[in-house]
This record gives structure tokens, C-alpha cells and sequence, in this order.
């Protein structure tokens, strides 16, 4: 029976059990995909169990996905660019780390129909997944990439990696097309965004990494201007297809009850 794990810290809310569980049974694959909360020491050993077979593939959340980057042997292009790595796996004697990130975003994008192309995009945030975010917009011809952090300093250090980010004050608007919730601030009911939604107008894309709860206050909000809204589920389903279909060379389908079963 193979084994595979999401690794992360905290780990009790994350969806991937259920989601690659559920593909195996509907591919007839002998495996089992379990959550581990790991602490930064484990990771060694947790890879070390990748090289000896006893683990086959490992999927790793906050706040490992840098921090496992020194124990792989080789980075795929898109981990290395945005130094995050989702996906570990072992092929010719090799640990590699990959970043499947990137592509569930741009997948998710697309698939809503929305054309990224010269459009001016507006980050809130600088933590983890925010590179990958930068690098599928790069990738999608953004005119233009606004961002603003509640701690200036991670916003500013982030710059020094993607030169093209315009950086803006917390509490700060300027001009755009397209908004991306990239903080944890909607996790918890009570959380908000302090917006001004009237100046914003509408026919915005506002668009929340955040998919539990389904509907943040700021997509609510949104909702209520006139804008579309789109929550970060299918970027969760894309990047877990994407592991899934390295591992086992299948590609699962992401039909209405793979998407339900997220609710
Ligand atoms: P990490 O920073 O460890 O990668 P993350 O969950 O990926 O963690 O990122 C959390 C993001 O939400 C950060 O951008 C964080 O802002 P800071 O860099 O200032 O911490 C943002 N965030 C979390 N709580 C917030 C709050 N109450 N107000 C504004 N931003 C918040």
C-alpha cells in the first residue's frame, strides 16, 4: 500500500485527505493520504522516509513549504523561482520539490474565464502563497501588480524578488482590476478588510485564496457592489490534481462531486 501526507502546522482543517482519498477509490489505487501536524525538526526524517520508500509523496502547507526547500536534492523550475514547494516526490533515486501553486491558481483563473492580460491586479498580503500568486499573474500578462501588506517590511522584501511589484501602504488603495485576498483575514467570521467598496465601483474580479468559509465577508461585500467573486477552492482542487497526477501518473477528474465534496 503506498503512502502519501500533507505535512503543516496547524493541520487539523486541511481538505487533501478527503479530496486524494476519494481519487484513489475512484481510480482504483492502492494507497492511503494522511495529515501530519510536524514540527520544523521533523522534516529531515519525514524525507528521509521519502528516499527509503517507506513515504511515496508528500504534500507540505504552511509554514514548511519553504523551510523543506534544504532537504530535496532538486527544485523544479517553478519551486525554485517561487522558493515554495508543495510536492515532493522521489524519481530516478532523486528527492525533487515542485510547486503545483503556481498552475492552481492560473488554472483557476482561467477556468473562471478571466482574462488576466494587461490587467492591473491588487494584492492584500506577502505570506506564503503569495509568490506563486506573483508568478502565475507574471505569467498571464498582468499590466501591472499592486501590493500592500499589514507589515510593510515583508511587502518590501518581496520586491526584491519580483522588481515589477508596485508596493502601497496597508490601508491603501490604488487603482485596479482585479483584487486578491492573500491573508489569513476572513478565516474567522468576525474578520474584515476595511474596503472603501463604494469608491471601488464595480466589475472587479475580487477574488479570496480563503475557501472555508466559502463566502468571506469581503466576497460578500463584493457581491453587493456589483463585482464577480471567486474563492479559492478550485485553486485547491487544481493543485492537489496536479500532485496527484505526478504521483500516479492519472489525471482524477474534478467533476461535481469531487467539487462537493469540499463543502
Ligand atoms: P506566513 O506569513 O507565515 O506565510 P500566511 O498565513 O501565509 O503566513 O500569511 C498571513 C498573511 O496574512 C500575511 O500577509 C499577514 O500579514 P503580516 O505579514 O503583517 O503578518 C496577513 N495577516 C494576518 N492577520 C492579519 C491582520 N489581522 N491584518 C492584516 N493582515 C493580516
Amino acid at each position: 500500500m503506498k503512502k502519501y501526507l500533507v505535512i503543516g502546522n496547524p493541520i487539523e482543517h486541511s481538505l487533501s485527505p478527503k479530496l486524494h482519498n476519494h481519487w484513489f477509490k475512484k481510480n482504483n489505487i492502492k494507497a492511503i493520504y494522511e495529515k501530519k501536524l510536524i514540527q520544523e525538526h521533523d522534516i529531515k526524517k519525514l524525507i528521509s522516509e521519502v528516499r527509503n520508500g517507506k513515504i511515496d509523496g508528500i504534500n507540505i502547507t504552511v509554514p514548511f513549504k519553504k523551510l523543506v526547500i534544504p532537504f530535496v536534492d532538486e527544485l523544479s523550475s517553478e519551486a525554485k523561482e517561487s522558493q515554495s514547494v508543495n510536492t515532493i516526490f522521489k524519481e530516478n533515486n532523486k528527492i525533487l520539490g515542485h510547486n503545483t501553486d503556481i498552475s492552481g491558481f492560473e488554472l483557476a483563473i482561467r477556468g473562471k474565464g478571466y482574462v488576466v492580460k494587461d490587467k492591473k491586479v491588487f494584492i492584500l498580503g506577502a505570506g506564503g502563497v503569495v509568490p506563486s500568486i506573483i508568478l502565475a499573474l507574471r505569467k498571464m500578462g498582468a499590466a501591472k501588480i499592486i501590493l500592500s501588506n499589514r507589515t510593510h517590511s515583508k511587502a518590501i522584501e518581496l520586491k526584491k524578488t519580483f522588481p515589477e511589484l508596485e508596493i502601497v501602504n496597508w490601508g491603501q488603495l490604488s487603482e485596479f482590476n482585479m483584487i486578491i485576498n492573500a491573508t489569513s483575514l476572513g478565516l474567522n467570521e468576525n474578520d474584515e478588510i476595511k474596503l472603501n467598496y463604494k469608491d471601488i465601483g464595480s466589475n472587479k474580479l475580487f477574488y479570496d485564496v480563503i475557501y472555508n468559509p466559502k463566502q468571506t465577508k469581503f466576497l460578500l461585500d463584493a457581491k453587493k457592489f456589483g463585482n464577480q467573486t471567486e474563492n479559492g477552492k478550485m485553486m485547491f482542487i487544481y493543485q492537489a490534481h496536479q500532485s496527484f497526477t505526478i504521483w500516479h501518473k492519472v489525471m482524477p477528474k474534478i467533476d461535481k462531486e469531487t467539487i462537493n465534496l469540499l463543502d
